[in-house]
């Protein structure tokens, strides 16, 4: 009993040791964000140890634990909700289902996960997909694309082209009632990074940067890719591309899929808002 109990104090001081991190003074819920922080690196822990052992790939261990956040197309009175595939690739459809006698905008979300993670089947995603449909009374289609290290670059952004070309076409447009000009393409963390990319080579051709849309920036001060996203808020502001970029002095990476249960932190919550109003006054 008692070699038992100095196992467990054992593994419990190094767990412990081995997650603690200093937090900024400025974050809110420092609680929260600890335990999802240990959460993650435990898990990298078990991933790591795992692999070592040659039962499982890293990402594999990992695509099973966010595979526990995956939801149904759950219809509701609102919403029609439908897994479908785009020649292949699966997307999910979110579709008013109130009439309507003008069309509707589309916005295109395309999840983050590092290139190696997610789906827009997980929670979050599905959360803010089915928030952005609500409040914007908006078509919403959410793709998944191949993930590396099994898909290589540029199988992911191949991907996203592809299907924003599909769903961009004036019969598919037509088809769910979506106005051609009013499609905003979205995505956070390497979701971002893809739909600015897709934006650019889809629609305006990397040779014309000048010539991209009204964009929506939002960049986190503790986040691994601050500078990336305001370097691109300089690019774009030093060709004339209208923006709105919203620095969070308290945000964190990756935010956006911390807002539902059992990760629930205000800070996704709020940011989320900003991104829905924003959409709603500008799209
Ligand atoms: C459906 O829309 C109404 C009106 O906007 C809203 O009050 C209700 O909560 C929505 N239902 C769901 C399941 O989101
Ligand atoms: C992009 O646009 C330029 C100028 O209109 C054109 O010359 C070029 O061929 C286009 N590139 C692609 C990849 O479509």
């Amino acid at each position: 009993m008692r070699y038992k109990t100095l196992c467990f104090g054992s593994i419990f001081i190094f767990l412990a040791y081995h997650s603690y991190v200093a937090i900024p003074e400025n974050i809110e819920e420092p609680w929260k964000v600890r335990i999802i922080d240990a959460g993650m690196k435990i898990s990298s822990l078990m991933a790591t140890l795992l692999e070592n052992m040659g039962l499982m790939k890293f990402e594999e261990f990992f695509a099973i634990l966010m595979g526990f956040q995956d939801t149904k197309p759950v219809s509701d009175e609102n919403i029609t909700v439908i897994d479908t595939d785009f020649s292949g690739i699966p997307v999910r459809l979110y579709l008013p289902k109130r009439k309507s006698a003008k069309q509707r905008p589309a916005v295109i979300y395309i999840h983050g996960g590092a290139y190696i993670l997610g789906s827009f089947k997980m929670l979050p995603y599905d959360s803010v997909n089915r928030w952005t449909t609500n409040k914007l009374d908006a078509v919403v289609m959410a793709p998944d694309y191949r993930l590396a290290p099994q898909h290589l670059f540029p199988a992911a952004l191949e991907d996203c082209i592809f299907v924003v070309k599909l769903f961009l076409q004036d019969k598919v447009l037509a088809k769910y009632g979506v106005d051609p000009t009013r499609i905003c393409i979205s995505g956070d963390s390497s979701g971002g990074t893809l739909a600015a990319t897709v934006t650019q080579l889809v629609c305006f051709n990397d040779s014309q940067l000048q010539k991209l849309p009204l964009t929506y920036i939002l960049t986190c001060e503790h986040d691994i890719l601050r500078d990336d996203g305001l370097i691109y808020v300089t690019r774009l502001t030093n060709v004339g591309v209208p923006i709105t970029h919203e620095h969070i002095e308290d945000g964190i990476h990756g935010v956006i899929s911390f807002a539902t249960a059992p990760f629930h932190l205000q800070l996704g919550l709020r940011l989320i808002d900003k991104y829905i109003i924003w959409l709603k006054e500008n799209l």
